[in-house]
């Protein structure tokens, strides 16, 4: 049975004065044991964050990290400086390919990087509106698939059980706009396809958790985890909201057991 993970990408908001108190917040307003919770804050914020879940089951992650280890690039940060203060990292999400130029090669090695140094990537996939409209999402995201293992190095599937998928169509992020379930449960199933193809095996395709990504809202999550093949949600701006995360994540924690239930 695949687990049921909310995670919260804040983006560029917060400051390191203000993250504590909104994460342990958001932590007291979503208890739920069966329900895998992650806050993604800035780099400067992890650090208090960290501290704020303690003892709360709340996991950290990063939005992003270098591709490599160490050396001379400015600004930059590297997987092994965030060891003790995230455990997950998000890689590969639209605004960086949109704003960084992140290209499917670089999200590959990058997921390598998170993968040996114990960080547990969330890989971002998903197709523009006109991609979409054009009839070619799910070859869209098959390639982003088969480039990212093939650069990472990662179609073994060796470190299948280690990573999340995130479907963030990026006509749906920041936009109010989000797709349809059956459309999202169509696309993930269409990943698990490319994972295979690429070498993963049945089990590991089956195996990976792939969450729904975009303008999700304790309003709509309920669409996203009505379907099966859906097994939670990559949240940014409503993931701000102590109140609407409440919403979320009770939501997931009704899906998670109802599956464990019919699971047996
Ligand atoms: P949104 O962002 O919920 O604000 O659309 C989702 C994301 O970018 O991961």
């Amino acid at each position: 049975m695949r687990p049921i993970i909310i995670a919260a990408n804040w983006k560029m908001n917060t400051t390191p004065s203000d993250a504590g108190p909104l994460a342990a917040a958001i932590a007291a307003a979503t208890d739920a044991p069966d329900v895998v919770r992650v806050i993604c804050p800035p780099y400067v914020c992890l650090a208090p964050v960290r501290e704020a879940l303690a003892g709360t089951g709340v996991a950290v992650g990063a939005q992003n990290v270098h591709v490599m280890a160490a050396g001379a690039f400015t600004g930059e940060i590297g997987a092994a400086m965030l060891a003790g203060l995230a455990d997950w990292c998000i890689v590969g999400h639209s605004e960086r390919r949109r704003d960084q130029h992140e290209t499917d090669e670089l999200v590959g090695r990058k997921l390598a990087r998170c993968l040996e140094s114990g960080l547990r990537p969330i890989w971002c996939v998903g197709e523009q509106l006109d991609e979409r409209e054009a009839g070619r999402a799910e070859a869209v995201v098959r390639e982003q698939v088969r480039e990212a293992l093939t650069a990472g190095g990662l179609a073994d599937g060796a470190w299948s059980s280690s990573i999340v998928i995130a479907y963030e169509p990026v006509w749906a992020i920041g936009t109010g706009r989000t797709a349809r379930g059956s459309d999202a449960a169509a696309m993930a199933g269409a990943i698990r396809a490319a994972l295979e193809e690429n070498g993963w095996s049945h089990a590991q395709a089956e195996t990976v958790p792939i969450l729904y990504g975009g303008s999700v809202t304790s309003a709509s999550i309920g669409e996203f985890l009505a379907e099966p093949a859906i097994d939670g949600a990559l949240v940014g701006g409503a993931s701000l909201k102590p109140d609407e995360m409440a919403g979320i994540v009770a939501r997931a924690a009704t899906t998670a057991a109802a599956r464990r239930a019919a699971a047996g």
